[in-house]
């Protein structure tokens, strides 16, 4: 039987230590999560998240590479290069270099995810990607809705609970355990646009379209942003937040096997050089 755990705001996690060593599914689908998503898609080396615009600021400081990023209240934070759209992250802008990353509410759900066993970041964008992940994973885990200033968000919530919905499909309802703010999550997302198995991506777009976050978005100008970040599944990836950066799960597995490669070089270099003595 697996644990689902939903803190159905960022604000609710008082303490990094509640997460140590779980299994952590961060969504800000409007648009943390979605953005760096993009942005690593488009070739992003890494991204680092910061959780105040004077970390980032410090972080960037002797980091070559490097772009300021982020936002507060929706708009470009002062002295920052680029804001939270994912329409910014285009591969001629952000292909190999290191985003330093902050945002109001997504990049604080990720770095009181560092003590996390895994942790993965999701949005409608990649919902499928994420739910084979846990299916395959098949251990307890807990999700973090970000929500919307300390506050719940509808979004989030949705996806958190068509994440659930998907998982049951694939593993049967009896392999789950879910708490209130879980249940209620799942029961949203059959109600607002899970229905007969597959979600209704147009019923997604007007959740978005119409929550209070799309619609201040909306009246920013990021009107678009709710259509892109609706789509359902468009990138088969998974974000990791591992060792205080970000990257694809594939990037760090790569790098993995490269460094494996390395020691086992190094240790016949060795071998044969003491052979030689
Ligand atoms: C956040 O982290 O609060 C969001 O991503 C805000 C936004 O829409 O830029």
């Amino acid at each position: 039987m697996v644990n689902i755990t939903v803190f159905l705001s960022q604000s609710l996690i008082q303490d990094d230590m509640v997460l140590k060593d779980r299994n952590v599914v961060v969504i800000d689908v409007l648009r943390a999560s979605s953005t760096i998503l993009t942005a690593l898609v488009n070739g992003a080396k890494e991204i680092i998240p910061a959780e105040s615009v004077s970390v980032a600021a410090r972080i960037s400081k002797g980091l070559g590479n490097s772009i300021l990023c982020g936002e507060r209240n929706g708009k470009v934070i002062e002295g920052f290069k680029m804001g939270n759209s994912p329409f910014e992250y285009t591969p001629e802008v952000i292909a190999g270099k290191i985003l330093i990353f902050s945002t109001t509410n997504g990049t604080l759900s990720i770095t009181k995810s560092k003590y996390a066993k895994n942790c993965v970041i999701a949005g409608f964008l990649n919902l499928t990607a994420v739910a084979n992940y846990l299916a395959e994973l098949d251990e307890d885990f807990t999700i973090i809705c970000s929500g919307k200033l300390n506050d719940f968000c509808i979004e989030d919530a949705v996806a958190a609970g068509m994440l659930i919905a998907k998982l049951t499909e694939l593993k049967g309802k009896s392999n789950y355990q879910l708490l209130d703010s879980g249940y209620i999550s799942y029961k949203l997302a059959k109600l607002l646009g899970y229905k007969n198995t597959k979600p209704d991506t147009n019923k997604i777009f007007n959740i978005l379209k119409d929550s209070e976050h799309g619609k201040y978005l909306t009246s920013l100008g990021f009107g678009d942003d709710m259509k892109y970040c609706s789509e359902l599944d468009v990138y088969d990836k998974l974000p990791f937040y591992k060792n205080n950066v970000i990257k694809l799960k594939e990037t760090f597995e790569a790098e993995a096997t490269e460094k494996s490669k390395m020691k086992r070089v190094n240790i016949s270099n060795k071998l044969h050089l003491g052979n030689k003595e």
